[in-house]
């Protein structure tokens, strides 16, 4: 079936996921606001990706951290300077463009003059035809704000644009407290702000998101080399599936996560064939990035990115270093243990090896020896792979996946379409309907709202006590519950009830009693 994002969202709207934010004043263009469906979807998501990412693991902490921060931060990290997209504006209507975008949508590629870029010949604004269009301009997307009562520039911030920068911040704090040695990664999901240019395609680019982020920070592969007198490669054919090895070099590593995250998207509910990797050129790479990869979900507007995952070698880190002024360097007892088993001999014979590598890449030599005398001593700052996905786009990949709509013909013959969200159960808003067969029998009714009391503890439920049973089913099917309860006359003598499943449509009889442990079952992701 052909997905209609028009369809999705009127839905969305319809029956409480996704609103227009501040709609009652027209609305605020790139923001949304989740409803009381879409605010449970989006705790499930940010709940599931918090287990697998961090509670089912040994190797991976928590943060929660301010969305305002020390301007510096982004002095640090590059956003104050370079975190800019190319705009131009229309010079008869006004309108705004993404200089890429704009460029994209006519066929053709932005110039790149040096530092500058330049509009190809032939582009025209989309909405009015005109060709008189300024060049591009950078444009940086931080929202500013100012601390405090006096509005200069001592009091300027910003509102953080990814979430990842507070844990390089807070790396010294949770390396002191956390009691983790490298390998080892810190989580950290919450709202990010981005001033879009041309927020679009619904939630898709909006100007306050959602982000879950992980840091995870490993040895660099010469500490790693002599550690364990090898660093094992993607050549080597190391097995993803299993444990971490302490042998893996970065680009094993960067592989491991993106093997991680392929495998929670599917577990999600997200099938294999609509997930695409996009691997980045050398020529997109960051200059300090080693690998980047965009895993890509075939929304009804195009394959787009759900998530990047970089390795980012000591970029960060020695960033925050340089900026704040503080080490931001481990002590690794193991490397320290290894280098003092070396003969003066291996070391000289290692630090040459690496010089020269250093030196092939084009890095300083002085500060190779500096590093590797470093090393020797078992310190040095973790290098980081960082899978960053957007809890937004996530949310609304599932919507898209998980609208159907199905053609039933009944017993007469009458045709019908069901309309029905096949969330996997885990992430669905609502796990559970109950519904008493009929509202004006006090008897059956108390039955059924106690058991719902019941399992309101559980999970979160859904009351429903009007129209038809049929009806009610395809009320629940439409926003993606996967349990409906039925409480009837026979619930009354034998404390039996009927549950309807959402996808099969099939109904089985089962005990109170059971009701628990039959739902629980399907909930793991
Ligand atoms: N720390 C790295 C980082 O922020 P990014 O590729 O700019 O990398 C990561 O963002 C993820 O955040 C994206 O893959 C996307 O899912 C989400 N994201 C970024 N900008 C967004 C926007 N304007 N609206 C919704 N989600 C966005």
């Amino acid at each position: 079936m052909e997905k209609n994002l028009e369809i999705i969202s009127s839905l969305c709207k319809r029956r409480g996921f996704i609103f227009p934010s501040s709609e009652i004043y027209g609305g605020i263009n790139g923001f949304w606001d989740y409803g009381p469906l879409g605010s449970e979807l989006k705790r499930n998501i940010r709940d599931a990706w918090w287990h697998f990412m961090v509670q089912w693991r040994n190797d991976v902490v928590g943060l929660d951290a301010t969305i305002i921060m020390h301007p510096r931060v982004w002095e640090a990290s590059g956003h104050a300077a370079g975190f800019a997209d190319p705009m131009v504006d229309c010079k008869d209507c006004k309108k705004r463009y993404r200089a890429d975008q704009l460029c994209e949508e006519q066929g053709k590629q932005l110039i790149r003059d040096g530092k500058n870029l330049l509009l190809p010949e032939g582009v025209v604004c989309t909405e009015c035809g005109s060709k008189n269009l300024t060049q591009p301009r950078s444009f940086n997307l931080m929202f500013k704000t100012y601390v405090g009562p006096v509005e200069d520039d001592s009091a300027a911030a910003y509102l953080r644009p990814e979430t990842a920068q507070a844990i390089f911040a807070e790396f010294l704090n949770i390396v002191a407290t956390a009691r983790k040695q490298v390998p080892f990664g810190v989580a950290q999901s919450g709202k990010s702000f981005r001033n879009e240019v041309n927020p679009r395609n619904y939630t898709f680019r909006s100007r306050e998101f959602e982000q879950m982020e992980l840091e995870f920070f490993i040895r660099p592969d010469e500490a790693v080399e002599l550690i364990c007198g090898k660093v094992t490669t993607l050549a080597d054919n190391p097995d993803l599936t299993g444990e971490p090895q302490e042998d893996w070099g970065w680009e094993v590593w960067h592989r491991y996560w993106v093997e991680q995250r392929l495998t929670w998207y599917r577990l999600a509910g997200l099938p294999q064939e609509d997930l695409h990797l996009y691997w980045q050129t050398k020529d997109e790479l960051a200059h300090y990035a080693r690998a980047c990869v965009d895993i890509e979900y075939a929304f009804p507007f195009g394959v787009q990115e759900l998530e990047g995952i970089a390795a980012r070698s000591d970029f960060d880190l020695t960033q925050h270093q340089k900026y704040s002024g503080k080490s931001m360097q481990v002590q690794d007892d193991r490397l320290r243990l290894a280098c003092e088993a070396m003969t003066p001999e291996a070391k000289e014979a290692f630090k040459a090896k690496v010089i020269a590598d250093w030196r092939a890449r084009g890095k300083d030599a002085l500060e190779a020896a500096q590093f590797v005398e470093d090393l020797f001593l078992g310190r040095y700052i973790p290098h980081v792979i960082e899978p960053s996905a957007g809890t937004d786009r996530l949310a609304l990949a599932l919507l898209c996946n998980a609208y159907d709509e199905e053609h039933l013909t009944d017993a007469k013959g009458k045709e019908d379409i069901r309309t029905v969200l096949r969330f996997a159960p885990a992430l669905a808003p609502v796990k559970v309907a109950v519904l008493p067969l009929v509202k004006n029998k006090p008897e059956l009714r108390d039955k059924a709202w106690k058991l719902y009391a019941d399992l309101r503890r559980h999970w979160k439920c859904a009351w429903d006590e009007t129209g038809a049973i049929g009806r009610r089913y395809r009320r629940q099917d439409e926003v993606g519950t996967p349990f409906c309860v039925t409480v009837d006359f026979d619930t009354l003598e034998n404390d039996t009830v009927t549950i309807r499943l959402r996808d099969s449509m099939e109904q089985i009889r089962l005990p109170i009693s059971e009701i628990v442990s039959y739902v629980d079952k399907s909930l793991t992701l």
